[in-house]
């Protein structure tokens, strides 16, 4: 994602004397201070003047409230505590009501982040050379993308692979309702070439890519407490308000967190076992060919990093990045990086291969973006002129070329195009 605030930026995550002390947003924003909006905090009603967050529309206030009635009554239902992981799912994917699935505007430069297919159809380029690839080594047709967002990636791929010569069929994976029918709008013109699914498929033979997706998969928050017992950390009510409320982590979580977290008594952070199982299950439906996963995170021993001590809980309003997730439920999204370290566990898990992985920037030049550049100079001067700053956004090092990874686990493929310089598998 990317955002209009610009500070400090995060590189050289090899290097922990330079690592932020708490997450940073995917565009070099900080996350702010929460600490002025944690427990009890009653945002929709009370709006956000004391906080600095910008002031949601009437119409996007009364969503909200309506969002939150509905995490009220799952609170209630849930005995008084509901995890965050499902809080999270809920704000963001409740049919009609979470982020995700009702209608807000989110990606667009009046909406609330940019992510990289929005900025420029020369990431969807760039990538159909390495997809274009992997279809011709599996003698295949069939490309996959998980969570669309506008259809701004599928666009920019069917093009470029047409280019290629390869006339693909595509289809799309996406939870939420709303951006499936701004999907289908978008992409109308491509025909039955275009095709949604209701479910994983079975025996894929070809190249799937999800470009933002995991981050956006509900994560469990874990603390380690002061006496050192490991805590699942929910949300309860006060009153009509949401607070924060830590409990005895169930085991197999507790035995996650034990072995993920540093030894320091209140260091928090997340564990998204919904990522791990979707990377897992790929193994189930991949048959022969690769996954690209696109994504702001670390490996492990960034991600659980002893500065780390808040973990990379993050949201965005209105290209704002802050850290309060309780805040205005359903028109704010809630992201947390990705600790890629379990991702590539996961995959090895399921069976598959760990085929590379690097920074986005890396990823990008390895694959080519120079050359579209260049031949974009060539055939359109001033589209190429638009075109350089949001290229410099994708490979900068400050900006998304370093925080964001390109990870790509596979079956029987002999070579996986992209990773030639400067793969970091053994960073994992
Ligand atoms: C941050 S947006 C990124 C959208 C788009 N890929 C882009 O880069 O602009 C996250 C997307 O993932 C989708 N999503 C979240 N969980 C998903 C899942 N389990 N399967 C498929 N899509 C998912 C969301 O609905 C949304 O389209």
């Amino acid at each position: 994602m990317s955002h209009d605030h610009q500070s400090a930026p995060f590189s050289g995550q090899d290097s922990p004397s330079r690592q932020a002390a708490s997450a940073v947003d995917p565009h070099g924003a900080p996350r702010q201070n929460a600490g002025a909006v944690e427990a009890g905090d009653t945002r929709p009603q009370t709006a956000s003047a004391a906080t600095g967050l910008p002031l949601p529309d009437d119409d996007s206030r009364a969503h909200s409230t309506r969002v939150a009635a509905h995490l009220r009554t799952r609170i209630d239902a849930g005995g008084g505590w509901l995890s965050f992981a499902d809080f999270m799912a809920d704000a963001l994917y409740a049919p009609g009501l979470g982020y995700y699935a009702a209608g807000s505007r989110k990606f667009a430069a009046d909406g609330d982040f940019v992510t990289a297919p929005e900025l420029t159809p020369l990431f969807g380029a760039t990538l159909a050379g390495p997809v274009g690839r992997v279809l011709r080594e599996t003698g295949s047709l069939e490309v996959l993308e998980f969570g669309a967002g506008t259809g701004a990636l599928a666009e920019a791929l069917l093009e470029a692979l047409a280019d290629q010569g390869l006339e693909v069929r595509y289809s799309i994976l996406e939870v939420s309702a709303d951006l499936r029918e701004r999907q289908q709008t978008r992409l109308a013109r491509f025909g039955e070439r275009v095709r949604w699914l209701d479910a994983l498929p079975r025996g894929f033979v070809g190249c799937a890519v999800a470009n933002e997706v995991l981050d956006a998969m509900p994560v469990h928050l874990v603390r380690r407490s002061e006496d050192g017992t490991l805590q699942e950390r929910g949300v309860v009510r006060e009153g009509d308000a949401f607070a924060w409320e830590d409990r005895p982590a169930a085991p197999a979580l507790a035995a996650m967190a034990e072995d993920r977290l540093p030894p320091l008594p209140g260091y928090l952070s997340e564990i998204n076992l919904q990522a791990e199982a979707f990377v897992q299950g790929v193994g189930t439906w991949l048959a022969h060919g690769a996954l690209l996963l696109i994504d702001y995170g670390f490996p492990r021993h960034e991600y659980y990093h002893p500065q780390r001590a808040e973990g990379t809980l993050m949201c965005h309003l209105r290209h704002v990045a802050h850290a309060d997730a309780l805040a205005w439920p359903g028109i704010q999204d809630i992201t947390a990086h990705v600790d890629f370290t379990a991702m590539a566990d996961a995959a090895l898990e399921g069976e598959l291969d760990v085929l590379g992985y690097t920074a986005q920037g890396r990823y990008l030049l390895n694959a080519g973006l120079s050359g579209h550049l260049q031949a974009l100079q060539a055939r359109d001067a001033t589209a190429y002129a638009r075109s350089l700053n949001a290229v410099q956004k994708l490979v900068s090092e400050a900006e998304m070329g370093e925080l964001f990874k390109v990870l790509a686990v596979g079956k029987g493929l002999d070579e996986m195009p992209g990773f030639e310089i400067g793969d970091r598998l053994d960073r994992l």
